[in-house]
């Protein structure tokens, strides 16, 4: 299937590592050319040099999305670097593990304005530019925990259940200007920052053992269970981003779409 990247312009906040590598990756080897973004800018780097290597097209742009003047600065890189944007994807975001004992009102409000106002900073900067052309795609990566939320990390899951609230809105203000707004929902991703966490779970709960591939049969026994019986991949979130973000999917708009292997148990 040819997606007719080639030639559209991307941002990818947050894709010094994990999963916004991943959809960098994937969009510029569907011919897009992309910004790869995040606060370590050493890391940012590596992932755009494995880009052009690939014969891919890559920027990096590095910089915090918690405040104005900084989002600011990141916006006017891009659209300098790019002569514009067509995909804006709001994969940025922080996960602290902690539960409603230790989360207090203030570790809400910081978590609040990292993971959500950090893209509407990045939609109000770029919509405009989107709206003058008549084409665009807004993603945001928000989980599955959006919906399900489990007993810990309350404060994260309620920033992806706004993400997905704020997509639905913003898809409506952007009615009949080609600009479609879509949120991604993925279960649990393997990344080295999750294969982290679940390895020092693994220590907490005593799971006896250090290798990965037993480490993730417990997760899915234990911690969410999916009908596939595995976590994701990396790849297979890039892959279906890059679907929803092409002119394939003009009409997918104001969706949650997840990617979880089923884990989240709902019939629509
Ligand atoms: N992995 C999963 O299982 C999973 C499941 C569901 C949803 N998600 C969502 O998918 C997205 C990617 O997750 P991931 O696991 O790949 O995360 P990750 O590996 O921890 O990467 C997070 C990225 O966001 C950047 N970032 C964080 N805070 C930032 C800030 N204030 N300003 C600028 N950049 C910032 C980081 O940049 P630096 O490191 O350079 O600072 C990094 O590039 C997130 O939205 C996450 O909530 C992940």
């Amino acid at each position: 299937m040819n997606l007719r990247l080639r030639g559209k312009r991307a941002i990818v906040t947050g894709s010094s590592s994990g999963i916004g590598g991943g959809i960098a990756k994937t969009l510029a080897n569907e011919g897009a050319t992309v910004i790869v973004h995040g606060r370590n800018k050493t890391e940012a780097t590596k992932v755009a040099d494995r880009i052009i290597a690939e014969g891919g097209k890559a920027y990096v742009i590095a910089g915090d999305l918690i405040k104005d003047d900084s989002a600011e600065h990141i916006a006017n890189e891009a659209l300098q670097q790019l002569g514009g944007l067509d995909i804006l994807i709001n994969n940025a975001a922080a996960y602290v593990n902690r539960g409603w004992t230790e989360a207090t009102a203030n570790h809400w409000g910081e978590l609040y304005n990292a993971n959500v106002l950090s893209a509407v900073r990045m939609i109000r900067l770029f919509v405009p530019y989107m709206k003058k052309q008549n084409w665009g795609r807004i993603i945001q990566m928000a989980s599955g925990e959006a919906t399900q939320p489990f007993a810990f990390m309350p404060d994260y899951a309620a920033t992806k259940a706004a993400l997905v609230n704020l997509t639905v809105s913003l898809s409506k203000e952007l009615a009949n200007t080609g600009i479609t707004v879509n949120t991604i929902s993925p279960g649990i991703i393997v990344t080295p920052g999750v294969e982290r966490f679940y390895r020092e779970m693994a220590t907490s709960k005593s799971w006896a053992t250090e290798n990965w591939d037993e480490i993730e049969k417990h997760v899915v026994r234990e911690v969410l269970h999916n009908p596939v019986g595995r976590l994701g991949r990396v790849e297979e979130v890039a892959n279906f981003v890059a679907y929803v973000a092409s002119p394939l999917a003009d009409y997918i708009n104001g969706a949650n779409l997840r990617i979880d292997g089923g884990s989240t148990a709902v019939i629509n």
